[in-house]
């Protein structure tokens, strides 16, 4: 099982655009994937048009706040074929003061813990990350083995790079199988210099994380709103065949690293 966070510490970059539609490419395409909402925003099941009774607060925890107890199977809600989720929202907000309440030595890697394989079945696990930095945010760079930053090819953009890799290095410290894999520039504007002039410099920076990037499409601000996944929604816009292109890189990537383990 590949487990990959969709991470950076800006907000708006396209963080759950890309986790909800990457999972659902990635299910279409026939692999089993359970996607984390880890934001308080609860925008990846809005994004999908569900919202599921339970999640990664009870998945964690082990009961719903109000004495009942709740199984990890009960957390999970299925959300299409081959794609499950475990909801966010606001009860994380109560889940990073548990977390920050347990002992300091062991807080960091309890949902490494509790998402510890056990046969599940799954081929990946992807976190769609809040913006920002707290106890929940080390909990899911604990529990990945891949980073996939997305970066808007707008304003400041490499600015909030370099806070969000002094992050991920301090991590890398306690997680040593940690990889920054994916780069992925979202929202490119071929008509705008900025766009083009962003992008080179990722690329130039980052040979071999670079992704090709996310075009910026309206489709895909238009899914959400109806609750759909850019393939339910538009499957010919750039966006769906962006988002797919997306998909066969990684699982192609997948198939190089069992092939050549230690080429990646
Ligand atoms: N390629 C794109 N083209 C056009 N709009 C996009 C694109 N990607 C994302 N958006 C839109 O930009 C906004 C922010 O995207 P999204 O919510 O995915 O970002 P985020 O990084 O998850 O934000 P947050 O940090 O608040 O969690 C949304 O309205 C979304 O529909
Ligand atoms: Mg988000």
């Amino acid at each position: 099982m590949r487990t990959i966070a969709v991470a950076m510490a800006k907000g708006g970059v396209g963080k759950t655009t890309t986790a909800v539609n990457l999972a659902h490419g990635l299910a279409l395409a026939g692999k089993r994937v359970l996607l984390v909402d880890c934001d308080t925003q609860a925008q990846t099941t809005t994004f999908l048009g569900i919202s599921p009774p339970h999640g990664l607060y009870e998945f964690i925890t082990g009961h719903d706040g109000n004495g009942r107890t709740i199984l990890k199977k009960e957390a999970i809600h299925s959300a299409r074929q081959n794609l499950w989720v475990l909801a966010g929202g606001i009860k994380l907000v109560e889940l990073k003061n548990w977390l920050g309440e347990q002992p300091r030595e062991h807080r960091h890697a309890i949902l490494h813990q509790s998402l510890a394989p056990k046969n599940n079945g799954l081929d990946y696990l992807i976190f769609d990350c809040a913006p920002g930095w707290d106890v929940l945010s080390v909990n899911i760079l604990m529990a990945a083995k891949e980073v996939l930053c997305p970066v808007a090819l707008q304003g400041p953009a490499l600015e909030g790079l370099k806070t969000f890799f002094g992050y991920l290095v301090s991590v890398q410290q306690l997680n040593k199988s940690l990889r920054l894999k994916y780069i992925l520039p979202t929202m490119f504007d071929r008509r705008t210099r900025q766009s083009h002039d962003i992008y080179n410099r990722l690329r130039r920076l980052f040979r071999k994380q670079i992704c090709n990037p996310i075009h910026h499409n309206v489709r895909l601000c238009e899914a959400p709103v109806v609750g759909q996944s850019i393939f339910e929604f538009a499957d010919s816009a750039s966006g769906a065949q962006d988002y797919r292109k997306l998909a066969e890189r990684l699982i192609d990537d997948g198939i190089r690293q069992q092939e050549h383990p230690r080429v990646l």
